[in-house]
């Protein structure tokens, strides 16, 4: 568990909250386009106007208020463990706030509260591998069935996550063969319907980078 401490709450909220933005999740047009196409895939998967929204990872707000717009009646959860985002993510989100509810938490403890069957689809976007450096593989499916579980039945799960991320805390967590283990765990879990891959230039890094896009249903 040595990596695990170090993916804790204080370096969420220390080493890269610090800052307004840090990860330019407003400004980059490679993150603006990895929501846009999250956005389509659940379009995509639709079978019902979706009611319902959990957003794991929500940093300051970026996706979910990309969310919030696209979906205009939908009630939205976005949970983030770093107290400074979800901070900021209140003022960013501030006009949608009668739909959207923001709460700070570790997902790995609040998913024990959340009851079977609540939402609609579920956005996992470049969080879940954190997980990585904390659970071993059994308490990492027990987790992921508790995922799929607070899906509604045909609910969706829609994920974005880089592979084999370079030069960064997260290279060891985003190897693809483990990325590749999470994709066959949920597939055992869900029905994987949606998997597409990217390569795209991200201009504030001046790097390509590989990323993945999944879709479960329930
Ligand atoms: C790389 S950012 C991704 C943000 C956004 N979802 C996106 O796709 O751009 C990862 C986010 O997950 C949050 N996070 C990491 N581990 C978490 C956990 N166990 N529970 C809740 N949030 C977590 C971090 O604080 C951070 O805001």
């Amino acid at each position: 568990m040595i990596m695990g401490g170090k993916f804790d709450k204080k370096y969420f909220d220390e080493e890269e909250f610090n800052s307004s933005d840090p990860w330019g999740f407003f400004t980059s047009e490679y993150e603006q386009r990895k929501y846009k196409r999250q956005i389509q895939v659940i379009r995509g998967m639709l079978k019902t106007e979706p009611e319902k929204f959990l957003e794991i990872g929500c940093a300051e707000g970026a996706h979910t208020k990309m969310l919030a717009e696209e979906f205009y009646n939908a009630k939205i959860v976005g949970i983030d463990i770093s107290e400074n985002a979800i901070k900021r993510a209140r003022e960013n989100i501030e006009v949608y706030k009668d739909r959207v509810k923001l709460i700070n938490a570790d997902i790995l403890e609040y998913i024990n509260k959340i009851p079977k069957n609540s939402f609609d689809v579920v956005i996992y976007s470049e969080t879940i591998y954190y997980l990585g450096a904390k659970l071993p593989l059994t308490e990492m499916y027990d987790y992921l069935d508790k995922l799929v579980n607070t899906l509604k039945p045909e609910g969706m799960l829609v994920m974005a996550n880089i592979i084999n991320q370079p030069n960064a805390p997260e290279t060891p967590l985003t190897r693809g063969s483990i990325m590749d283990a999470y994709y066959s765990m949920l597939s055992k879990l869900a029905e994987p319907i949606h998997k597409t891959k990217y390569n795209e230039f991200k201009k504030e890094e001046n790097q390509t980078f590989e990323y993945q896009i999944w879709g479960f249903r329930k």
